[in-house]
């Protein structure tokens, strides 16, 4: 079948090109896309700073929602015409796509591919950095950074849900309203220059349980002092820098663990595990409406530079996606 997918010609600038897609192989759906997420990282390969793996499509796009229409052998679970959302091995930014039937989920009839489409990396991101490497537990207390972002407000909506205090930071007072709207107990401006002090203020100085930390830099040291003893820290981005000066002695005082991943570092077998817990554990939340995700805008396939250039300014909540159906 024919695809328009979107091609990097330079740093600078995206074209819409049509070619072949594949036939699935064992294994394998294809699925015909109807929005696509768009994600930090695919902004990083734009500009040749996220080398694709050698068994992943070099078209950008990590996550697509929409319909089956193929299968490849040996894939059980799953029909033509079946609703899925699914992370890919790059390609999504197009109007068909290859997708791991394990690494793909079927929706419920309440919720839409559009929401849909913001599901597979926040999920999985979520699942595996807080509750596998993190074990948040119930009663507990997980500090997100970066709680408007469509990892972060997954984040706080999956720890509400599974019985977790939640404290955020946002950049600004109009994304730390929606943060506090989303369910986070308590969100503190990382803007106003006193978040070390609003922070220990309201008594969470040696009591986090958990922290999901995108931002890195500064806020590395903030998080060994926040952290509860036995605390976890779990770092899946540097939005505010990769390096950082830490105080080693909270580490040992507070038996500390100090830890991260990447989504493709965790390889096929490892998402695929983390899809079948998803399957279990979250979408009955997701089918019930406790966990939804947010749109913050879509953009037509073609105009995948305006959403990048979006993403890359700020100024959004929750999450940005593609329009791959037809110009
Ligand atoms: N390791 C993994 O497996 C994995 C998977 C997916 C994503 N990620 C990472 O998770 C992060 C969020 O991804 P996304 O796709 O959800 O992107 P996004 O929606 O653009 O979110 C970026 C977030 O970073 C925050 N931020 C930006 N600059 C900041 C700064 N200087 N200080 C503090 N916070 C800052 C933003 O906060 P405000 O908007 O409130 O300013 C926003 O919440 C990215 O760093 C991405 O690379 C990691």
């Amino acid at each position: 079948m024919q695809r328009r997918y979107i091609h990097i010609e330079s740093p600078e600038a995206l074209s819409v090109q049509q070619d072949e897609l594949r036939a699935p192989a064992a294994g394998e759906l294809a699925i015909a896309v109807h929005f696509a997420g768009i994600n930090r990282a695919d902004l990083l390969q734009r500009l040749g700073l996220y080398p694709v793996p050698e068994d992943a499509s070099p078209i950008l796009g990590l996550e697509v929602a929409g319909e089956v229409i193929a299968l490849g052998p040996d894939v059980e679970g799953f029909a033509v015409g079946d609703r899925v959302a699914a992370l890919v091995q790059g390609g999504g930014y197009a109007s068909a796509a290859i997708a791991r039937a394990d690494h793909s989920l079927l929706l419920p009839d309440t919720i839409g591919s559009r929401e849909a489409a913001a599901l597979p990396e926040a999920l999985l991101t979520v699942w595996h950095n807080v509750f596998t490497l993190g074990r948040l537990a119930p009663g507990e207390t997980l500090l997100v950074h970066g709680g408007g972002s469509g990892i972060g407000s997954i984040a706080v909506q999956m720890a509400k849900v599974r019985g977790a205090r939640v404290v955020a930071t946002a950049g600004g007072p109009e994304k730390c309203d929606w943060v506090k709207s989303l369910g986070a107990d308590v969100v503190a401006d990382y803007n106003d220059g006193n978040l070390r002090e609003t922070l220990a203020g309201a008594g969470f100085a040696g009591a986090i349980d958990v922290v999901l930390d995108m931002a890195g830099g500064d806020f590395a040291a903030l998080n060994l002092e926040l952290a509860a003893p036995d605390g976890r820290i779990v770092c899946i981005g540097v939005m505010r820098g990769s390096k950082a000066e830490i105080e080693l002695v909270q580490i040992l005082m507070k038996r500390l663990v100090l830890t991260g991943s990447t989504l493709r570092g965790m390889g096929m077998s490892g998402r695929a595990s983390g899809f079948r817990s998803l399957r279990e554990e979250v979408m009955p939340e997701v089918k019930a409406g406790r966990i939804t995700p947010h749109i913050h805008s879509v953009l037509p396939l073609s105009e995948a530079m305006a959403a990048h250039e979006l993403m890359q300014s700020g100024q959004h909540f929750g999450k940005i996606l593609l329009d791959c159906r037809g110009d």
